[in-house]
């Protein structure tokens, strides 16, 4: 076997040559929003169905999307520069002959155009850069210098499997901007790939843990799981319509129709992380409470 022949590197190298973006030239940046159009599909909005809802106007329902994408579309970015330098550390180390070496190079690279799409998208919506709050913007310095191994494939898995099931559905919904839709869809194609290869380096290190380390990976995944899940909508987007972000963010968080979009959106990875024994019995409540298990 010659140093490049792990299969499925290999195979996720081949398919990055044939199929990439470039944001750059591949988005219309310039091109105006759509007059009445949504910027995500209001029925996945974290108030909608509730008492605060039935208060706002079409139109602010639909200012409430174009904040609420920018704030899911700050989550991801943040987590795409936690996992960039969490991946980075890691290649230290590396044989940089390796298709595994070769093909992880290759995801920061895709990372990096992705969060360039993000920080633009976010910046042609005219809306601040919301991120996660400030003390899990300081839980994620920590997590992104000290993060690796299975908890850190399997936070990088959690983020992206969640982000890809929303963005999804939503790159199909013509109710939406053609511009979030288009970077959705970048976005889930590049990501498709990214998700294969934290699957399998999980798959390749499970079987190697001792007990206890298979523990404290657990505790750790579980906990990641549920600060990115709080933190897609920042409380501050509720204050763009108008509304008291910490009444809003009570009735987002106890709204069931909310609570059935993030268990939707953990589904696949939930399932997976279980599978392979990262969901034990000691991490069900934390899980429980990101609200991406049921
Ligand atoms: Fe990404
Ligand atoms: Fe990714």
């Amino acid at each position: 076997m010659t140093l490049t022949a792990d299969p499925v590197p290999t195979r996720l190298l081949r398919s990055s040559a044939r199929q990439s973006y470039d944001p750059e030239v591949d988005i219309d940046w310039d091109a105006p929003p759509v007059d009445g159009l949504w910027f995500m599909q209001p029925e996945r909005l974290s108030l909608y169905g509730t008492p605060l809802w039935d208060r706002l106007t079409d139109e602010q329902r639909r200012e409430l999307s174009r904040h609420e994408v920018a704030s899911i579309a700050g989550v991801g970015l943040w987590f795409e520069l936690i996992l960039m330098q969490m991946m980075v550390r890691e290649l230290y180390d590396a044989d940089p002959r390796t298709a595994r070496t070769q093909y992880a190079l290759t995801e920061i690279g895709d990372e990096c155009r992705h969060s360039v799409m993000f920080g633009r998208a976010i910046e042609r919506l005219g809306v601040p850069a919301y991120g996660p709050v400030r003390h899990v913007h300081r839980l994620g310095r920590g997590f992104k210098t000290l993060a690796s191994g299975v908890s850190g494939y399997a936070s990088i898995l959690v983020a992206e499997e969640i982000l890809d099931r929303w963005q999804r559905e939503l790159m199909k919904d013509e109710r939406v901007q053609p511009l979030i839709r288009m970077v959705s869809r970048i976005h889930v194609l590049e990501e498709a790939r990214h998700m294969s290869f934290a699957r399998e380096q999980i798959q390749d290190l499970v079987p190697t843990l001792s007990r206890r380390s298979l523990g404290w990976h657990r505790t750790i995944t579980a906990n990641t799981a549920f600060f990115v899940a709080r933190s897609l909508v920042n409380p501050q987007v509720y204050a763009a319509v108008g509304l008291d972000p910490r009444e809003a963010r009570r009735q987002a968080l106890g709204n069931p129709h909310y609570q059935r979009t993030l268990a939707w959106m953990g589904e696949r990875v939930v399932g997976f992380l279980d599978e392979q024994g990262l969901i034990g019995r000691g991490q069900r409540s934390t899980w429980r409470r990101s609200l991406l298990m049921p």
